[in-house]
Order: C-alpha cells, then sequence, then structure tokens
C-alpha cells in the first residue's frame, strides 16, 4: 500500500529559502526576520523587496524600487475595458484573475528564466494589482475609475483610486502594516498552486492568476469577507453563544479560527487585533469587534483543547471594515499583499525548477465495457 496524505498534510513540496512557520511557538519568519519586526519597523514594499530579493534594501536601492513600481501603477484602457464589460454582482477576485491572465498577454516573458524578465514582471504585478482591484471596485458601480497619483505612497494611492481621496496617515500606516503581515506564508494552497503553475515554466502573470483562482475560497483566503458575514450574522454579544452551538451541532467549520500549521493563537492575528483595538477606541456593546472578541473567547472554551485559535482572516476584515473598504474587496487586497510572496516563490521554483506531476491511488474499476446507448439504463451525477 502506498502512503497517502490527505490535503498533502505534512508532506514538504519545496525546499525554501523565504519563510518559515513554528505553528507550536506561533512564530513567522520572512527570510529569517519576524514578522513582529517587520510590521513595527518596515513598510510592504520593503517586505516585498526583501521577499524577492532576499535582504532589505538599502536606501538608494529602495528607491529605485519604489520609483520603478510609481512608474508601472497605471494600466491599458484595454484592461479597463475588459473590466467594464465583467458582470458588476461577480465577485472581484473573479475580475481580478481574469485582468491578471490578461495583463500577461500584453506583456509576454519568452523566457521566464531571464533575470531581466523576472523584474519587470514582478513590478508590474505589485504596481498594477491595486489599480485593478480599485478599478474594479469603482467601475462595477458606474464611478470612473481613477487614475494613479505618483506623489503617493502605495497604501495612500490604493485609497485615493478607491475612495477619490487620500487616507489620514494612521489609516495608511495601519493598512501598509495590515499588507506586511498578508504578504508571505511559507506552502500554503495559493502559493502551492502558483508553484505547480511555475513547475510548467508558465509566465508569472499566469501563476499569479492561478494563485489568485485558489486564494478565493472560503477555506483560504476568503475566511476574511465569510467572518463579517458571521460577525454581522450573529448581531449581538448575547447571540454568540447560541450561533457557536448550532454551527457546531451542524459540523459547520467557524470562520477565521483553524489552521493547517498553527496550534497557538495566528502571530498575524495577534498584531490585527491590536490594530483593530487601536483603530477602535471606544468599542461599542454589539461592534463587530466586541462580538469577535466574545467569540473568541466563547470558541477557546469550545476547541481552544483542540488547538483551534483565531487565524490572520478573524480580524482583518474588521480593519478593512472600519476603513470603509467593501466586504467583497478585502481578499483582493490580501491578493494586493500575497503576490509579493507568490512571486518570490514563482522565481525561486523557476531556479530549481521539478515539474510537479504526483501520483493518485485510483480506485475505480478497469476494463468496463462500452455499453451501446441503448441498453444505458443509469441516470449519470457528475462525480
Ligand atoms: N471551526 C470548527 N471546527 C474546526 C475549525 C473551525 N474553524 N477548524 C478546524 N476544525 C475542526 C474540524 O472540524 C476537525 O474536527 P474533527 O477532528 O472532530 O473532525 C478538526 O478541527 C480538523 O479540521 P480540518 O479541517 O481537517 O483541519 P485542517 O488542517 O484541514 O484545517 C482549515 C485548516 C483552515 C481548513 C480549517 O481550520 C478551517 O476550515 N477553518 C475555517 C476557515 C478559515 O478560517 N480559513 C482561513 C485559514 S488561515 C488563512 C488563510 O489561509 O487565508
Amino acid at each position: 500500500m502506498r502512503d497517502f496524505f490527505p490535503g498533502l498534510a505534512g508532506v514538504a513540496a519545496t525546499k525554501s529559502h523565504i519563510s518559515s512557520v513554528d505553528g507550536q511557538q506561533g512564530i513567522l519568519e520572512y527570510r529569517g526576520i519576524r514578522i513582529e519586526e517587520l510590521a513595527a519597523h518596515g513598510t510592504f514594499l520593503e517586505t516585498a523587496y526583501l521577499l524577492l530579493f532576499n535582504e532589505l534594501p538599502t536606501s538608494s536601492a529602495l528607491q529605485q524600487f519604489e520609483n520603478d513600481l510609481r512608474r508601472h501603477r497605471r494600466i491599458k484602457y484595454r484592461i479597463i475595458d475588459l473590466i467594464k464589460c465583467l458582470p458588476e454582482h461577480g465577485h472581484p477576485m473573479d475580475a481580478l484573475q481574469a485582468a491578471v491572465a490578461a495583463l500577461g498577454m500584453f506583456y509576454p516573458t519568452p523566457d521566464v528564466r531571464d533575470p531581466e524578465a523576472r523584474y519587470w514582471s514582478a513590478i508590474r504585478l505589485l504596481a498594477k494589482l491595486p489599480t485593478m482591484v480599485a478599478a474594479f471596485a469603482r467601475l462595477r458601480h458606474g464611478d470612473d475609475h481613477i487614475q494613479p497619483n505618483d506623489n503617493l505612497s502605495y497604501a495612500e494611492n490604493f485609497f485615493y483610486m478607491l475612495f477619490e481621496q487620500q487616507p489620514d496617515s494612521a489609516v495608511a500606516t495601519m493598512f501598509d502594516t495590515s499588507l506586511i503581515l498578508h504578504a508571505e506564508h511559507t506552502m500554503n494552497a495559493s502559493t502551492f498552486s502558483g508553484l505547480v503553475t511555475a513547475s510548467t515554466l508558465a509566465d508569472p502573470y499566469t501563476v499569479i492568476s492561478s494563485a489568485i483562482g485558489t486564494l478565493k475560497g472560503p477555506l483560504h483566503g476568503g475566511a476574511n469577507e465569510a467572518v463579517i458575514h458571521m460577525l454581522e450574522d450573529i448581531g449581538s454579544v448575547e447571540q454568540v453563544s447560541v450561533y457557536l452551538d448550532q454551527k457546531m451541532a451542524a459540523k459547520e467549520k467557524i470562520m477565521g479560527f483553524g489552521h493547517r500549521v498553527y496550534k497557538v493563537k495566528d502571530p498575524r492575528a495577534l498584531i490585527l487585533q491590536e490594530l483593530a483595538q487601536r483603530m477602535i477606541k471606544d468599542e461599542k456593546h454589539d461592534s463587530l469587534l466586541t462580538i469577535a472578541h466574545v467569540v473568541e473567547r466563547e470558541m477557546e472554551q469550545r476547541l481552544g483543547h483542540k488547538g483551534i485559535r483565531p487565524n490572520v482572516d478573524f480580524y482583518s476584515g474588521i480593519i478593512y471594515y472600519q476603513m470603509g473598504i467593501a466586504t467583497d474587496m478585502f481578499t483582493p487586497v490580501f491578493a494586493m499583499a500575497r503576490v509579493a510572496g507568490w512571486l518570490a516563490h514563482c522565481f525561486e521554483q523557476y531556479q530549481q525548477n521539478h515539474l510537479f506531476r504526483p501520483d493518485q491511488i485510483y480506485e475505480g474499476p478497469h476494463n468496463r465495457p462500452y455499453e451501446p446507448i441503448e441498453s444505458r439504463g443509469h441516470s449519470s451525477s457528475v462525480t
């Protein structure tokens, strides 16, 4: 009997120098640097540089990197036209995936191992994702999209393109910190999906669009959106206990809790919770944050012994909600950050490539006869 690991749990899919997680102690490091350090002292673009190039940038390297990014924030009018054609009720992650796949058609990458081509694809993807996310957010409501403003920082410019006004500096800093915390997380589902695509030597735009598709699901990045729906459904602190009992009796998952690797509270959730508290100074009785705190306390009593605790998605949504970002835009914002990690893994894969082609254990029949259509009596369903 061959070994079989459902969900590949515990199976190492690659060797990597990019990030590491200690799920027992709650430690996450990017290129060996603790996320608490990066969140306290760094910026998202420094972090993206670190992930891509293995070192924190010198000030001249950072300036060059930021300048290159600012010059590539604009998207072609045909991408705008494409976004305009998408159904306004469609999910923004689908719009982002389609726009990123289309982007690759404008910037062909014949040789993915060429360092120059890799650099410019990284610059374009990092720079243009926020523009595409903001464009869909506005165009679906019939508003014009807003051109990027080169004088603004990465976070400020995103808010400007979304709301037509700059955020105050405290909001911009908190948003930037949240991007740092979402930038990378070892061999998660979307990174793995990107890695599989990269292993075919597909171009980085195709790799990132694969990863975006995988991030969308509610068991992965889509959980941040699901958490807000859950907190809204609960509605008041008095309802928390009944809600959790009902969900658990129905064997349904509580969104924003649990993790394949962490058995303690996700270190990113700790920082995001602190940010949410800093942002929402006077916590009202039935505010989402208050309800979230009660959910966390009640979940600890019910499932803490199994190591099921808040993950990154539990408090991030509350911050974005407070910033006025639409709930279905939370996962695209996650993608704007995670593109840094996805690209780092994509480039690492190109360097040490071995096509992913796993095996399976076949459990179906063999040698079935071909039945003539007149004698097929069964009704079929998709399996
Ligand atoms: N609520 C209730 N029970 C849970 C939860 C949860 N959120 N998570 C795990 N469990 C239980 C599960 O029912 C199972 O119980 P039993 O052993 O009695 O059958 C046990 O814990 C193991 O669960 P699993 O789903 O087999 O474990 P996994 O390693 O595949 O789970 C997970 C990881 C993230 C898919 C899962 O915890 C989950 O579905 N959480 C809710 C969705 C969520 O918050 N996703 C975000 C993940 S982290 C950030 C990201 O990727 O974006």
